[in-house]
């Protein structure tokens, strides 16, 4: 097997200047990550203890298995959004283990806003069941959430991805027998309390866990019926008289272990099989990542540089390596497992996109997952290119990627504009999981040439009526502001705010969240796949 012969110079003077630049970018990104843990206003901290409860990071300490790997999905979604404190969305999210066994956990933080959920919350919780159906991982839900954030109910109520979503998820999770199981650690109100009740399993917390469609207030303004939460919908109510929960426990931490304890007796799927062989570390220094990656997503790099940065030995067998050069194809290890890799050298042309679509037929019919790393300006333009037909080429390796059947992860490196984004398998086209390096920009396309386009179109309505063209001075003032909404529409942040991704990595952990991700992916099966495409169009 080849291993990748590296031509990075470390001594000079870019590979030093990136250095600094990306490393500026991580510690920015260990900042905000820290923010989002732990920023908490006083009076939420100090109404927590007085309640008893633990914090969200102290449940999933009890919750997890001791020094187990824990990949965190979504940790700034919502970042700067409403009032700019709703961290995380207003919970905490990720693929953890318990018994050994890898499971979806999404944990309210009752310390934002009582745990109430926004239009982002109800984003994140829908992408985190999507998360557990696609890969078939049991999904623990720790609930302490006082239901919709009425300010915002019109915008998480009616429509198809709004709130009532993740109940018909649950139900449809049941029937696929995907686990789950639920804590109920606070007072869950109306939507709150359909989480256990749709759930397969449910735990109760004494004191401070409580379950009701309305809670003491409503009862109160509807019936004048004076009664406690405790007497509403405790513990002692649903476990004894209503069975609306199933496991009675005493406080945060025995729900913890009555979790744990669920879990011992729901039987393990045996996980996909895909070629393995033992793991070995990157010959090739993973840290020298944040000197190869150009400060600025518009100058080129060899893709092949990272390649040899995350794959076991930085070895890979590399396919068509002469033909269609701007996508670089080919097959490594990643923590012992294969994968088929693309990633891009430059913009997309035919003979780049007709390897893809070889490439990915390939490794579905083989079984073997696709990894694909994305720093892509688009497919080519201009006449020459049309009249050779880019767009049907482009097109057969968008519907290739759309079609192929095996787990596919994509990691954004640098730039990830327009069609680009969909054929090297964007959001849009289901990867498992999606990352962004703090780096990378995403758009339909930069702001320059946004700007560009949105000049000359009016340029051209003024020659049609006869008017003179745009002033220099106008034409400037328009670039500038194009150009900086881009930035900021396009940036990594605004994007993992949005949840367009599963979160901003550190690139020197790439290789170690493909792994993660890789593992969490086998435990869906992948034995009976139809493999099998749309019409290529010739
Ligand atoms: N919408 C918007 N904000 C809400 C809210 C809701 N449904 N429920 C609570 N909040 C806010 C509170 O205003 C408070 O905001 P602040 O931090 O700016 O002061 C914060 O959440 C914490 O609430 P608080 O009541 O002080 O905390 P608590 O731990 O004693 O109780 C709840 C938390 C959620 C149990 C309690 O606030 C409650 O019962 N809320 C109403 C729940 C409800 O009826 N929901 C209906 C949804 S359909």
């Amino acid at each position: 097997m080849g291993i990748i012969e590296t031509a990075v110079d470390t001594g000079s003077d870019a590979y030093r200047e990136n250095r600094e630049a990306m490393l500026k970018l991580v510690e920015e990104l260990g900042r905000e990550l820290k923010t989002a843990r732990e920023e908490r206003s006083d009076r939420a901290r100090k109404r927590n203890a007085e309640l008893g409860k633990l914090s969200v990071q102290q449940r999933l300490d009890r919750l997890l298995d001791p020094d187990s790997p824990w990949l965190e999905i979504a940790p700034l979604a919502a970042r700067g959004m409403y009032e700019g404190d709703v961290h995380g969305a207003g919970s905490r999210a990720g693929i953890g283990v318990i018994h050994g066994r890898e499971v979806v956990v999404l944990a309210n933080d009752p310390m934002i806003k009582g745990g109430t959920v926004y239009p982002m919350g109800v984003k994140k919780t829908l992408r985190m069941q999507a998360i557990a159906m696609e890969n078939h991982l049991p999904m623990v839900t720790l609930v302490d959430s006082g239901g919709a954030y009425l300010p915002l109910q019109s915008e998480i109520f009616p429509d198809i991805d709004d709130g009532g979503r993740i109940f018909y998820n649950q139900a449809l999770m049941s029937k696929a027998n995907i686990p789950q199981v639920t804590a109920v650690m606070g007072l869950c109100t109306a939507g709150g309390a359909y989480i256990p009740a749709m759930s397969d399993h449910v735990v109760h917390v004494s004191g401070t866990g409580a379950i009701f469609l309305g809670g003491p207030p409503l009862v109160k303004a509807a019936t004048g019926e004076d009664v406690t939460a405790e007497d509403l919908g405790g513990a002692m109510v649903h476990c004894r008289d209503s069975g609306v929960s199933d496991y009675f426990a005493e406080d945060d931490a025995d729900a913890m272990r009555i979790v744990r304890d669920i879990f011992l007796t729901i039987p393990a799927n045996s996980k996909a099989r895909v070629p393995c062989r033992a793991a070995t570390d990157p010959l090739c220094d993973p840290s020298e990542l944040y000197g190869i990656v150009p400060k600025s997503t518009t100058i080129g790099y060899d893709c092949r540089e990272v390649i040899a940065r995350i794959v076991d030995g930085s070895e890979f067998h590399e396919f068509k390596a002469l033909y269609g050069p701007t996508l670089v194809c080919g097959w490594a290890w990643i923590h012992g497992y294969e994968v088929g890799i693309l990633g891009n050298n430059g913009v997309l042309f035919s003979d780049s996109s007709l390897k893809a679509t070889q490439f990915i037929q390939l490794c579905d019919r083989m079984g073997i997952p696709l990894v694909f790393l994305q720093n892509i300006n688009g497919y080519i333009i201009g006449r020459e290119y049309e009249q050779r037909g880019i767009t049907k080429d482009g097109h057969k390796m968008v519907n290739a990627v759309a079609t192929s059947t095996v787990p596919k992860f994509t990691v954004i490196l640098g730039a990830s504009f327009g069609a680009g984004n969909y054929g090297m398998c964007g959001r849009a086209y289901s990867p498992r999981f999606l990352w962004m390096w703090p780096n990378a920009k995403i758009g339909v396309m930069g702001g320059e040439q946004a700007a560009q386009v949105l000049i000359s179109v009016k340029n051209d309505q003024f020659a049609r009526e006869g008017q003179d063209p745009l002033p220099p001075e106008f034409e400037q003032s328009i670039k500038e502001t194009i150009v900086e909404q881009a930035d900021k529409d396009g940036n990594a942040y605004h994007s993992t705010a949005n949840l367009w991704d599963d979160g901003i990595i550190d690139p020197v952990k790439t290789r170690d969240v493909l792994g993660l991700a890789i593992s969490a992916s086998l435990n869906a099966p992948l034995e009976g796949r139809k493999v099998g495409y749309g019409t290529f169009r010739m």
